[in-house]
């Protein structure tokens, strides 16, 4: 039997990619993926265990923060913590980000930033839920403590990225700018072996995805495009198929293998739209890049969009090139209305 390549026999085949390379990285991306596999296996009892429900607390954005959120925040930061690569983190789940200053990271050149439980108001109806991790090199000398300059830097600026969906199966998928690859967790094992090699987004699809329940409070070029989703025509395919599961890292994963486009834009209701640039927007943008897809906030290139503040918002339109493109047109052509 061939064995497949595993995450761990990756991460380190592929350190050569990098000039000068010290290995850095590929310790910081072990601690993630151990993290994972301890998250998996949390959620994967979450039924059974008294880890189900609410904190009774709201975390900074006054969202309910779940147990299983506190969970997966508390196991990632532990894992980066306890290596030496890593400088400072900053989490959906903290309203500051957390310098770490100890002697072990003393020569530490990397800030990582990650929503580490995505979809998580899924979790109590057993939905797939994600996590969502970003890696910078800092800015700062190494041997000072982090600041906030470290981690509001642009999106064209992330050195990795990847998302973890722990679903049907468990999957790992990640790009460190040479490309997009998938890793699905072998249960038996323990391990996350490569399947998804040299991911690609389709060109265009059939798949649109936003929550609909907002549409009311869309712009007019949103809603246009919408219908323009609905209506017939036999040789473009439509109308599109309308698929929303509600977990940002499930919904993007589907669109990323069958191509399709994800919209979460501006309404009255969330003015700036609900999605995180540092979080949720950034890496995903970073992967949908390399796999040969788009995103943006309707205008600009994500990756290109300057962060002013940790927890800030922005419309968020990722996906198939040709699908976002002709969002775009309808973004244009109702611009002033
Ligand atoms: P999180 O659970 O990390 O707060 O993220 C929730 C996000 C994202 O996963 C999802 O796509 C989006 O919220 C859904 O928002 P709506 O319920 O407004 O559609
Ligand atoms: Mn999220
Ligand atoms: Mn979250």
């Amino acid at each position: 039997m061939v064995q497949p390549t595993t995450l761990g026999e990756f991460i380190v085949e592929n350190q050569k990619d990098f000039p000068f390379a010290t290995g850095d990285l590929s310790h910081l991306l072990t601690s993630i993926r151990l993290a994972a596999k301890v998250v998996n296996r949390e959620i994967n009892k979450a039924g059974l265990a008294d880890i189900l429900g609410a904190m009774g607390k709201d975390n900074v954005q006054g969202e309910a923060q779940q147990k299983l959120d506190v969970m997966a925040n508390d196991t990632f930061m532990r894992a980066l913590r306890s290596m030496g690569q890593c400088c400072g983190v900053a989490s959906e789940e903290e309203e500051h980000y957390i310098s770490f200053d100890d002697e072990i990271h003393q020569d530490a050149k990397y800030v990582v930033l990650m929503d580490p439980l995505d979809g998580s108001s899924n979790i109590d109806v057993n939905v797939s839920v994600g996590t969502i991790f970003s890696i910078y090199r800092r800015i700062t000398p190494e041997g000072t403590p982090v600041t906030l300059e470290d981690f509001l830097q642009p999106g064209d600026a992330q050195v990795a990225a990847g998302y973890v969906v722990y679903g049907s199966s468990t999957m790992l998928v990640y790009t460190t700018g040479n490309g997009v690859n998938g890793f699905t967790l072998d249960p038996s094992i323990g391990v996350f072996c490569l399947s998804h090699p040299d991911m690609q987004i389709p060109k265009s699809g059939k798949i649109y995805s936003v929550n609909e329940g907002n549409y009311v409070h869309f712009p007019k070029g949103v809603k246009e495009y919408i219908k323009y989703c609905q209506q017939y025509d036999a040789a473009s395919g439509r109308p599109y198929t309308s698929r929303y599961i509600g977990s940002l890292v499930s919904d993007f994963h589907r669109n990323l293998i069958k191509g399709g486009v994800y919209l979460y834009p501006t309404g009255t209701m969330a003015p700036n739209g609900k999605l995180r640039l540092l979080y949720e927007c950034n890496p995903l943008a970073f992967i949908v890049e390399q796999a040969g897809g788009t995103a943006t906030n309707g205008k600009q290139r994500i990756l290109e969009l300057e962060p002013s503040e940790l927890h800030e918002r922005v419309p968020f339109f990722i996906g198939s090139p040709e699908m976002v493109d002709m969002a775009h047109a309808f973004l244009r052509r109702y611009e002033e209305e």
